[in-house]
């Protein structure tokens, strides 16, 4: 098993329908043949986490939730996120930050004059940045029709929503093309998955 000096923090991100639970869920099943690695959510799994889940199935006011979004955040950094880096693990993580740059970026659009930027700022100062974030793109048709045939949804899963956050992501990604690896999420999945695993073994190469 081979043990990183310092962590590596790997995000996904993705509209809803996006499929990148199930890269993240076959890439990590991957890494643990070599790595030592942890697999993660936000919204996380804690009480917190389910405090945001309740805020969503809700009809909560949006600075409201971005808060209970930022909270859970916080919380995940600390608890989780950075003791795992501090252990040298891969993170692996299913939404991280760069959700609430595009979601609420896009939920609160009209309450600022720059709501991405507004957002990005709460959280300057104490996030733990990915090293690596892969982008899943679809569109936002198809991701809708992947959503319908699953049971769990959510109030986020509108079209003329999916392409704002959508934009919002490619914007994201636009100012970090070094962090940010797009990948065409309507591919086969073990396209993807290769393509995310040589992006990650590229990437921990060129760090050792
Ligand atoms: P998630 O459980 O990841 O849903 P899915 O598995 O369908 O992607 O996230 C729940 C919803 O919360 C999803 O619609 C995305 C949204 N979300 C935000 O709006 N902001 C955030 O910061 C995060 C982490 C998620």
């Amino acid at each position: 098993m081979s043990q990183l000096q310092k962590g590596i923090l790997i995000t996904f991100e993705g509209i809803d329908g996006s499929g990148k639970s199930t890269v993240a869920k076959a890439v990590v099943e991957r890494l643990r043949n070599d790595y030592d690695v942890l697999l993660t959510t936000e919204p996380t799994s804690s009480w917190m986490g389910d405090i945001v889940r309740k805020a969503i199935a809700s009809d909560v006011d949006s600075l409201a939730e971005l808060f209970l979004f930022v909270a859970d955040h916080a919380e995940h950094i600390a608890r989780v996120i950075k003791p795992a880096l501090d252990e040298g693990k891969i993170v692996i993580s299913d939404r991280y930050s760069d959700s609430r740059y595009a979601y609420q970026g896009a939920t609160l659009a009209g309450r600022f004059e720059d709501p991405i930027g507004w957002v990005k700022r709460i959280h300057a100062g104490w996030t733990i940045p990915p090293d690596l974030t892969f982008l899943l793109l679809v569109s936002p048709s198809v991701a809708l029709s992947r959503c319908n045939t699953r049971q769990k949804t959510t109030k986020f899963e509108d079209i003329e929503f999916m392409k704002k956050v959508q934009a919002n992501f490619l914007k994201l990604a636009g100012e970090e093309p070094a962090r940010f690896v797009k990948i065409d999420a309507e591919k086969d999945l073990h396209v993807m998955e290769e393509e995310v695993m040589s992006k990650i073994q590229e990437y921990i190469r060129a760090k050792i």
